[in-house]
């Protein structure tokens, strides 16, 4: 069982890291980022493609004028948390299926978007600062 301690430990790193690049960047306390002019953009175009009024998985739509309500401190279907957690990204299911660590808060399902490439790391980033922003 000499294997057994590193393979504990690659499990820890994997599971610790993208909690951690998720916290708010306290450089970046206060940048207000407008959910309408820098988030939907990215929503509307990839996701939407799915998450719309005909096909709402998990009940979620993510078009123009719905997709805010339907986000913002909303218990999500998959998992204990919510979807979105102002202020609080590693507690926002959202981030968590953005990178495939949804396992690890014990939800289920694809990484999103589902069978398409994830997001861009710059594109996840600004979803995180704008869940840590005060204007959301
Ligand atoms: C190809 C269709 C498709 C695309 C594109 C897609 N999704 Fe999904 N989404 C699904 C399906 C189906 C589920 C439920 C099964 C699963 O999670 O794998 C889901 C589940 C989710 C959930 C879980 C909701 C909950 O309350 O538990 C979130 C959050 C989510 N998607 C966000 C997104 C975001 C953000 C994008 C764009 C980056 C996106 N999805 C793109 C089909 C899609």
């Amino acid at each position: 069982m000499t294997r057994a301690p590193g393979a504990f430990l690659l499990a820890a790193l994997l599971a610790c890291g993208p909690v951690l690049a998720a916290e708010c960047d306290p450089t970046k306390a206060g940048a207000k980022i407008s959910y309408d002019e820098k988030i939907q953009p990215i929503f509307g175009g990839i996701c939407a493609q799915c998450h719309n009024t005909m096909e709402t998985p998990e009940g979620l739509v993510l078009e123009a004028g719905l997709a805010l309500d339907l986000l913002l401190n909303v218990r999500s279907v998959q998992s204990a948390l919510k979807r979105v957690e102002p202020g609080n990204p590693e507690k926002s299911y959202l981030v968590h299926k953005l990178r495939g660590t949804q396992d690890s808060v014990g939800g289920s399902g694809q990484q999103m978007p589902a069978g398409l490439a994830p997001l861009r790391d710059e594109e996840i980033d600004l979803v995180v600062q704008w869940i840590c922003s005060p204007a959301n």
